[in-house]
């Protein structure tokens, strides 16, 4: 698949049939997305792709803390600023819109967003989901890595005919997946990643600044 066409036709997808997805091919794209550049080549990245067995037992266990009314573990970290301030909270309310509005849950309804950001944690319905960690003394520029190295493998996971979300809410339930991946305590999770076929009923639409918003050309 040609570059670009991988890179416009990935989008996070929030509703996965429930055809699996095969090792090798997750073997293939892993393998692949090792070739990701890093600071000093330190490949800060540590993946644990869970299926099966494992994936139902850690969806079962935060449901049950959910549905419980157990807001989550401690926080590592902060995942945006205390206040998110212009243009980045227009650009999140438009998602939010996306999100919860086109499924006719309106933003005062607090019951009504829950049960919807609940699907992340059955992985909307995927039956595969990667577990990205990187160690705890990783400054910034390591983070950057990670990053880089995700998105390496959500563009192969297109070329394979895959789709996938990126769900940082994982770690607000961070304990629960490390009972399932047991990580050593030394890593500290930074995302989860659904991967499976798209419902073809599945359709959001892109939401991105104009070029002129973010790029500034000097010459
Ligand atoms: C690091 C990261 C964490 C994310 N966490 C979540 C998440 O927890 N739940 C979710 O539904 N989407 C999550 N997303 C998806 C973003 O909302 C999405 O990338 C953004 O709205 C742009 O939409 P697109 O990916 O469909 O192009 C995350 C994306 C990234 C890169």
């Amino acid at each position: 698949m040609d570059v670009y066409r991988a890179v416009r036709t990935r989008q996070s997808v929030r509703r996965f049939t429930d055809q699996p997805v095969p090792r090798e091919v997750l073997e293939r794209v892993l393998a692949a997305a090792a070739d990701a550049p890093s600071g000093s080549n330190l490949q800060p990245w540590n993946v644990y792709v869970v299926s099966g067995a494992p994936l139902a037992t850690l969806k079962k266990a935060v449901a049950e803390r959910v549905a419980a009314g157990d807001c989550g573990d401690e926080r590592e970290f902060a995942n945006y600023p205390p206040e998110v301030r212009s243009p980045y909270l227009e650009r999140m309310t438009a998602l939010g819109e996306g999100l919860y509005g086109a499924r006719g849950v309106a933003r005062g309804d607090i019951a009504g967003r829950a049960r919807i950001r609940a699907e992340n944690w059955n992985c909307f319905g995927a039956g595969t989901a990667l577990f990205c960690y990187l160690d705890r003394d990783m400054p910034v520029p390591r983070w950057a890595d990670v990053g880089i190295y995700l998105q390496t493998v959500m563009l192969l996971l297109r070329a394979e005919g895959l789709h996938s979300c990126t769900q940082e809410v994982w770690a607000e339930y961070h304990r629960s997946v490390a009972d399932v991946t047991a990580a050593p305590p030394e890593r500290m999770l930074f995302c989860g990643m659904s991967i499976g076929f798209a419902d073809p009923a599945f359709a959001q639409p892109r939401i991105r600044a104009p070029l002129s918003e973010t790029v500034t050309f000097l010459d």
